[in-house]
């Protein structure tokens, strides 16, 4: 029999064995299986309590019933305890951990070991996704961070991810982009190709600008616009080739924070690409009955839904086909359903968005889900992780002195640079290079991290000082924590995992040696928790509480001890903390480091 990697997930196939046996009605029963609170051993079940009121048993000789049917051995539990009215306490016997510990020493063992959760699904992530023809501000930086967490996070559980960079890159902004490049080509031609030679998106993104307040000043020049942009829909050739010039200056562009942030998409299909796949979704909405003309517009209500109803007091139906006849957000949003249905099989589509576009997320899954209904279709279950605002010291948006919106390329370097200044003070030793290195991973990582770090519903404040700390839950306590165990193993001439060292272990003694143990095999009810909620703040909180209880061991218990057998158990205790929380660090996306 192969180690079991998962207690949690074990004792709730054990309890539902066990109330079978005891003739519980299986449809009232859910084991409600948890990380106990450590005085109270390493799992509780709070189920059969709920089960003894519904189904108007005793409390106490519906947890006794399940105890007697309980296979505790296969469980590998040392104590079950029946605590207050009728909660399920469970402590696993201190060789359970062993095995896990020998079981699991490596990154791959955990990935296969954790592979079986979502193994033969395949999960679209719709991410990052911001509009062409603009940098990318702090406002980006949540959808791309989360993101790619929730992808790593799924991956390592055994789906298969298709990352998918739904750029804007289409819409009526365009129309005066074109006008305006086409007014600087004939006007001031080498200072266009200079600066488009230099630095590309920053001058399509003040060609907009100027196209939009001549525009608004001048109203020939938005009907020049207008007739702009009627060129590119109709694919004129010219138009077609600035456009895609914007397309490309803007990727490349965003591929660069993407470096320093970890991020590979698998694809690219932005908004466009839904062009000639919209008029099918049309004809399918109409014929289906889902959707109907109104005022030359396609629309959608939802009666049942008293904020969508056409009775509403002021009816807000889904535009799904502007009156002009042109697509919309929605329209391109319903073919990108489709098409990640019909081309990528997806079981699962969930989209990092803005927490305030919560209204359109809502209506687009209930016009999915009625499309696919009356389509003969498998809808994919489809999540909007919405996330909050990042705010200022001050409680507002975060923003430039001048009320500018902040380049996510400016946050960045200036979190490496402030990660330099701290590294120069501590570690003046290490050589140039690796210190500007270090600098990067500890900034940038500190910037991810404190988005992650935080329930991504809530707002949260942005804080230089907080963040780039060395105490508290934060990137740079984590990755110190990775480069003392690197530097304990340095120190000691020892390989972290070495099979040859670890083999001579000892059993688990001391009270802080369990504790360890116990925490590390909580790993997998981390990732557990936050897949089942796609809220990554689980998976730091977690391992923040390791790196705490290993502070803890390691104060209390000394490594490097000249009993052989009691060394060799302590070691395997240090490789294993190091690997969960390099393990950790990575599936958010962070770099780790051997010294800092
Ligand atoms: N480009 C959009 C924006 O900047 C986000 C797109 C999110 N993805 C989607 N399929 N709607 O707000």
């Amino acid at each position: 029999m192969s180690a079991c990697f998962h207690f949690a997930a074990a004792l709730d196939q054990g309890l539902k064995a066990a109330a079978t046996t005891a003739g519980f009605d299986l449809a009232l029963f859910d084991p409600d299986v948890r990380v106990a609170a450590a005085q109270h051993g390493d799992f509780q079940a709070n189920g059969s309590l709920a089960y003894a009121k519904q189904a108007k048993q005793n409390p106490r000789a519906a947890a006794q019933a399940l105890v007697a049917a309980l296979p505790s051995e296969t469980l590998a539990l040392a104590k079950v305890e029946i605590a207050g009215p009728g909660f399920l306490n469970f402590t696993l016997l201190p060789s359970a951990l062993e095995t896990w510990l020998a079981a699991f020493p490596t990154e791959s063992a955990l990935r296969s070991a954790s592979s079986a959760t979502l193994a033969g699904q395949t999960w679209v992530v719709d991410y990052s996704s911001p509009n062409t023809a603009k940098q990318m501000h702090v406002g980006h930086l949540r959808s791309a961070v989360i993101g790619e967490a929730v992808a790593r996070i799924v991956a390592f559980a055994g789906a298969r991810v298709v990352r998918d960079n739904h750029i804007g890159d289409w819409g009526t902004s365009f129309g005066k982009i074109i006008w305006a490049y086409k007014h600087a080509l004939a006007t001031d031609r080498a200072a266009l190709e200079a600066a488009l030679a230099s630095t590309p998106l920053e001058e399509f993104e003040r060609l907009y600008k100027v196209g939009n307040t001549t525009a608004d000043a001048d109203p020939a020049v938005l009907e020049a616009s207008r007739a702009e942009l009627v060129k590119l829909q109709s694919g004129d050739p010219e138009n077609i080739a600035i456009w895609r010039h914007i397309g490309e200056v803007s990727v490349a562009a965003f591929q660069k924070i993407y470096d320093l942030l970890g991020i590979r998409f698998d694809e690219t299909l932005g908004e466009s690409f839904y062009n000639d796949k919209v008029p099918a979704v049309y004809t399918e909405m109409l014929a289906s009955g889902v959707a109907e003309e109104s005022q030359g517009a396609l629309v959608v209500f939802h009666d049942e839904n008293p904020r969508y109803s056409r009775h509403a007091e002021r009816p807000n139906p889904f535009i799904i086909r502007k009156a002009d006849g042109a697509a919309n957000y929605a329209s391109t949003d319903l073919a990108t359903i489709l098409y990640r249905h019909t081309q990528f099989n997806a079981d699962a589509a969930l989209y990092v968005v803005d927490k305030r576009q919560g209204d359109h997320f809502e209506q687009l899954f209930l016009t999915a889900q009625k499309w696919f209904a009356a389509t003969g279709r498998k809808l994919p279950r489809l999540e909007h992780l919405g996330f909050g605002t990042v705010l200022g010291e001050d409680g507002r948006p975060l923003k430039t002195r001048n009320g500018e919106n902040i380049k996510l390329k400016d946050l960045l370097q200036e979190a490496t640079d402030r990660a330099r200044r701290l590294v120069d003070e501590r570690s003046a030793d290490i050589p140039e290079a690796e210190r500007a290195t270090i600098a990067e991973i500890v900034g940038v990582g500190s910037v991810q991290y404190a988005d992650l770090s935080q329930n991504r519903s809530s707002d949260y404040t942005f804080a230089w000082e907080k963040m780039i700390s060395l105490e508290g839950n934060t990137a740079a306590y984590l990755l110190y924590a990775v480069a003392r165990l690197h530097s304990l193993f340095r120190k000691l001439d020892a390989r972290p995992g070495d099979p040859a060292v670890e083999s001579a272990a000892s059993p688990l003694e001391t009270a802080a040696e369990l504790a360890l143990a116990r925490k590390l095999v909580q790993f997998a009810d981390a990732q557990q928790q936050t897949i089942a909620t796609l809220r990554p703040h689980f998976l730091c909180l977690y391992l923040y509480e390791l790196a705490g209880t290993f502070s803890a061991f390691y104060t209390a218990d000394k490594v490097a001890v000249e009993d052989p057998a009691i060394r060799a158990r302590r070691l395997r205790l240090c490789a294993r903390t190091l690997l969960v929380l390099e393990t950790g660090l990575h599936l958010l996306g962070l770099r780790t480091l051997a010294r800092m």
